[in-house]
């Protein structure tokens, strides 16, 4: 993970953020080449899951909602972790996380009580600074919350709002909009992407845990007997979105949550876990939320959520599959997936990152092999030409070995030399950066090559 985080930075892909005041603690910033990847990989997500799909459509909701949404959807009660601090150094801790690294003690539905008798029991030590002296355990709620001006729509005293931490609950705000402004019959998904927000205790591993991140969400509405069909539909569908981006299939394990374990509106939830260099972790989730949010939001607002339901001729409220796929957890997986350090026949090594290139921050770079003698400016011409596929460089400095590493090292996937024959006969070199091998291609072939190969 430290190769990964180091290469990261010195790459461009993501830095820590705010560093020129001495960091900000798990703050990063996407720096050039780690932008485009998670933008390819959002738009990858938007065209397969909402443009490609007859039953899928968009919208794109506020962060700050009606804070009553909050109340409705149970996250005011529920959303909450255990926490605990050192008394010694001062560390807030996950209270569950420690008891179960420690004394492999499961805390799941337990009270603040018993995970407080838990840690005096089995002689918890505090993992930063090995002291046994904690505070009781407590309830945190891990919404960030701020403060609005006084309005009437706050609705709340205090005028106390909530930064969004999933992004679904928009989708069951606008739910009834759509089902009213667009042609849409069960079974049908409305998708979002969006940032979100979670005070998380112990956030960390690099971008795997962040306190702002970017989910890519579908509630998918049924009727309750296609459940366990469209469940599994879904699961199948996220398998392949995986194989999509690349991701190793060995590596991607399906976790079913024990039923007392279950999130407080779900009655079944499967996680993807990805083995990440930490460990086998949630990568996306699945869960059937039943209609308990769409129930909740017409008790609380009053408002008729039903739809018309042909085949009976009742108004039905439907239930939800609502895939989830987390958008930095996506852009940590295919980093880890990808980064390679290759010993070479010559003894020289070299770094790659094998990354599908539909994904791959530059598509295509341009190589002329001298600095003169027209190279540059035929080089220039295929440049413009390569700007069909996307995102591609322009590198002329340093020697063509080198500049073939920096992008093996950034996951280009071909890259393209412009040299004297170019010039005699009009064919370029492209070679392939997982192979290595080298062919010569007509520029008049060269789109539809690469479009056959690559894109
Ligand atoms: N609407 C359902 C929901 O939010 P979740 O499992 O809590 O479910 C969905 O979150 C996805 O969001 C996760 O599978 C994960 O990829 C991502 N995610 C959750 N918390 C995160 C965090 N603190 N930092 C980065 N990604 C996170």
């Amino acid at each position: 993970m430290e190769k990964i985080v180091a290469f990261a930075k010195r790459r461009g892909f993501a830095y820590p953020g705010s560093a020129i005041y001495g960091g900000f603690a798990n703050s990063y910033t996407y720096g050039p080449y780690g932008v485009e990847l998670k933008k390819n990989i959002k738009d990858l997500w938007w065209k397969t899951f909402v443009q490609d799909r007859e039953d899928v459509v968009g919208i794109d909701g506020d962060i700050i909602l009606h804070p009553k949404a909050w109340q409705a959807s149970g996250h005011l009660e529920n959303f909450n972790d255990q926490m605990v601090d050192c008394k010694n150094c001062r560390a807030r801790l996950r209270a569950d996380h420690i008891v179960e690294e420690q004394a492999k003690v499961d805390c799941e539905g337990m009270s603040d009580k018993e995970v407080t008798a838990l840690i005096k029991e089995h002689d918890i030590q505090c993992p930063k600074c090995g002291k046994k002296e904690f505070t009781d355990v407590r309830k945190f709620n891990m919404m960030f919350s701020t403060q609005m001006a006084k309005t009437a729509e706050a609705d709340s005293d205090d005028g106390m709002a909530y930064l969004r931490p999933e992004t679904a609950q928009a989708i069951f705000l606008e739910f009834k909009n759509v089902v009213d402004t667009m042609r849409v019959k069960l079974p049908f998904g409305i998708g979002q992407t969006g940032k979100a927000f979670r005070n998380e205790i112990t956030p960390g591993n690099f971008i795997f845990r962040r306190l702002e991140f970017e989910q890519m969400e579908i509630e998918y509405f049924i009727e309750e007997k296609d459940w366990e069909k469209i469940f599994a539909e879904w699961q199948k569908d996220m398998k392949d979105w995986c194989t999509l981006i690349g991701l190793d299939s060995k590596k991607l394990h399906d976790y079913e949550h024990p039923q007392e374990k279950l999130s407080h509106y779900s009655k079944r939830t499967i996680d993807i876990e990805y083995d990440f260099p930490f460990g086998k972790k949630e990568l996306y989730g699945l869960a059937y939320r039943t209609d308990f949010d769409l129930a909740q939001h017409e008790e609380h607002s009053k408002q008729k959520l039903r739809i018309h339901d042909e085949e009976s001729g009742q108004k039905i409220l439907p239930h939800v599959i609502e895939p989830t796929w987390g958008l930095d957890r996506s852009v940590l997986a295919v980093m880890c997936d990808g980064y390679t350090e290759e010993k070479l026949e010559d003894g020289t090594e070299r770094t790659v990152l094998k990354i599908a290139p539909i994904i791959a921050p530059v598509k295509v770079a341009v190589l002329p092999l001298m600095k003169k003698d027209g190279l540059p400016e035929k080089a220039k011409e295929v440049f413009e030409a390569m700007k069909v596929f996307g995102n591609c460089e322009f590198d002329i400095s340093g020697t063509v070995g080198k500049r073939y590493r920096r992008q093996d090292e950034i996951g280009t996937p071909v890259c393209i030399t412009v040299d004297y024959d170019t010039l005699e006969d009009g064919t370029i070199t492209v070679r392939d950066r997982d192979t290595m091998t080298q062919e010569r291609v007509k520029i008049e072939d060269l789109i539809s090559t690469l479009q056959k190969k690559y894109f």
